[in-house]
């Protein structure tokens, strides 16, 4: 919930049925999905937990761009489809429904539910890999989120967490704000799709951590070998992706 009863995963139940159109506008939004998503398997541990197949959540998964992106890069590193689950987890219905009207193999699973309660359901260390694309920046409970992925990890496991953020950046709050009024907001308007969630998505990412507060919350919730990368053209300093890993037993 934000301000004025307005509702984000409401918000985001109406601007399903657009989504794919919108994002399909942005350029580069596949191609740094799968840059972040490679980043992500490269980190993978070789077997699940439990010795069977490797346990990738994808929270704030939406019309599943970000869950396709982890199985293509899964493909594209050599590894076998049998030994990847991914769940999809996502708090807006109409965004499951989406996504759910795609199709998977079965080694994917599509929820809705809260991320952060999600997590709250699991057991520590029961998770290989964790995604968040676009999604840190719309959690209230920032902190929570990221420690309850730490938790769920398994030592070794990878959390990935990719979004726009412009905070430190003079040239990028310019590039961003500049985007947004002049391109993203009209478009929504042209194409029909939410326009109050297209303004919330400015003002979210304007007011987001900088990438290195987003690096410092995962330190913080113990991860280790913490990077982050951002990308060419006007994104550059605006869409970031940060990786992090939970120690190995070995290491610790
Ligand atoms: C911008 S979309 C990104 C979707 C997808 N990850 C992608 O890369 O295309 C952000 C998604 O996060 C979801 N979301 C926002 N807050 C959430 C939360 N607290 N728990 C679960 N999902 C959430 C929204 O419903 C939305 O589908």
């Amino acid at each position: 919930m934000t301000r004025d009863g307005w509702v984000l995963a409401d918000a985001f139940d109406r601007a399903a049925p657009t989504y794919d159109a919108m994002v399909a506008l942005s350029p580069g939004y596949h191609d740094q999905l799968a840059t972040a998503a490679t980043a992500l398997v490269d980190r993978l541990p070789r077997a699940g937990a439990d010795g069977g197949p490797v346990t990738v959540l994808d929270l704030g998964c939406g019309s599943g761009a970000s869950t396709r992106a982890v199985l293509d890069a899964w493909a594209r590193a050599g590894r076998r489809p049998s030994d990847l689950n991914v769940r999809g987890v996502d708090a807006s219905e109409g965004m499951v429904a989406q996504a759910r009207a795609k199709e998977w193999p079965d080694a994917v699973e599509l929820v809705v539910a809260d991320a952060v309660q999600h997590l709250a359901g699991l057991a520590d260390g029961s998770v290989d890999g964790v995604l968040g694309a676009y999604l840190l920046r719309n959690v209230p409970d920032r902190e929570r989120l990221v420690r309850e992925v730490a938790r769920v990890l398994r030592p070794g496991g990878a959390f990935v967490v990719h979004d726009y953020s412009v905070a430190g950046s003079l040239r990028a709050r310019v590039a961003w704000a500049a985007v947004c009024h002049g391109v993203i907001i009209p478009l929504a308007v042209l194409k029909r799709s939410d326009v109050p969630l297209h303004r919330y998505l400015y003002t979210s990412v304007r007011d987001f951590d900088s990438v290195e507060t987003v690096c410092g919350r995962l330190q913080a919730a113990g991860l280790v070998d913490v990077r982050h990368r951002s990308y060419p053209g006007w994104q550059d300093g605006v869409v970031h992706t940060v990786v992090g890993s939970l120690p190995d037993r070995g290491s610790r």
